[in-house]
């Protein structure tokens, strides 16, 4: 069985801040780097990184070449990642306060909103039934994506982030797999009375509502770990920690390449929660987004109780 992740491609700049900037506020960064990021990308390269074969297909301009190179040196087959010669990579500004490690991120889509109709065709044909289509939010097309998918006997899964209006009309009835943060699913429940503070049982009672009942949903709660709810029941798993958070970017990513690699190694939800926590703890104890995720084995050593 396959995965394509139809996906951004990020050129990630990130500062280093005191605090996230004000409105009307100048702010002296402490620290700048470059580093290879984007939705899309990070998640491909966490399932190479958990041992998971990918496929990434999307789009970059002339400067984001070596995103790609990079991806290919994971073992990710970029043969469905397409050099476009007139816009430039997408790129994300993300400020990350040094005492939490959260961030801040303005994206720039750049070539990622280039996605053209025979692009998709061709990536799915590649693809056999019953294969997975991984998608996340920074690339156009989605719902035409998602369509064709279906059309084709695939299995989608969406992580509909960053959150925006349009998620709302996206054809969800064709997604098995719906993976949504806090904030997603807040989105999703479209009902003003349901907060970022609301229940766990209230935010799968709403996003439940856009979906079909054989969709399954997995929400992730940071610190307050992870809840898969599908046909065979509800699945709380707990957040793990692997040290203090330096940066939290691509720990969302992170979660979901190993979640959907121990799923396709044939692990029960229990492990692959597991798995995927222990993951995304380590990531967040470093710098950067795709640079932070981590491998297999100091994944494997971590739930073993050593140090990676
Ligand atoms: O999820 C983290 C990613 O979001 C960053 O790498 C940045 O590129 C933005 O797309």
């Amino acid at each position: 069985m396959a995965v394509l992740n139809f996906g951004s491609l990020n050129i990630d700049h990130v500062y280093h801040v005191d605090h996230v900037v004000r409105p009307g506020e100048t702010l002296a960064g402490r620290g700048y780097r470059v580093f290879a990021g984007g939705k899309g990308a990070n998640q491909s390269a966490a399932l190479a990184l958990a041992g998971a074969p990918v496929a990434h297909a999307g789009r970059v301009g002339r400067d984001g070449r070596w995103l790609v190179d990079g991806l290919s040196a994971l073992g990710v087959d970029v043969a469905h990642v397409v050099v476009d010669e007139e816009e430039p990579t997408g790129h994300a500004v993300i400020q990350v306060e040094e005492e939490s490690g959260e961030n801040a991120i303005v994206l720039f889509p750049g070539c990622n909103q280039r996605i053209a109709p025979d692009q998709v065709r061709t990536c799915l044909s590649s693809l056999d039934i019953g294969d997975i289509l991984l998608l996340q939010n920074e690339i156009n097309g989605i719902s035409e994506i998602l369509s064709e998918a279906a059309g084709r006997g695939l299995r989608a899964c969406l992580n509909p982030a960053p959150y925006g209006p349009e998620v709302a009309d996206y054809p969800l009835d064709r997604v098995d797999l719906l993976i949504v943060n806090r904030t997603e699913a807040v989105g999703l429940c479209g009902d003003p009375a349901v907060a970022e503070e609301a229940e766990v049982g209230q935010l799968l009672a709403g996003v439940r509502s856009r979906v079909p009942e054989q969709t399954e949903i997995l929400l992730t709660l940071g610190a307050g770990g992870a809840v898969l709810d599908g046909p065979a029941g509800r699945l709380c798993s707990p957040a793990l920690s692997a040290g203090a958070a330096v940066d939290t970017t691509g720990a969302g990513d992170t979660f979901i390449g190993y979640f959907l690699a121990a799923r396709l190694a044939g692990a029960g939800d229990e492990t692959c929660l597991r798995r995927a926590a222990a993951a995304a703890s380590l990531c967040v104890t470093r710098p950067g987004a795709r640079d932070a995720i981590p491998r297999r084995d100091e994944v494997d050593c971590f739930l073993g109780g050593g140090t990676p």
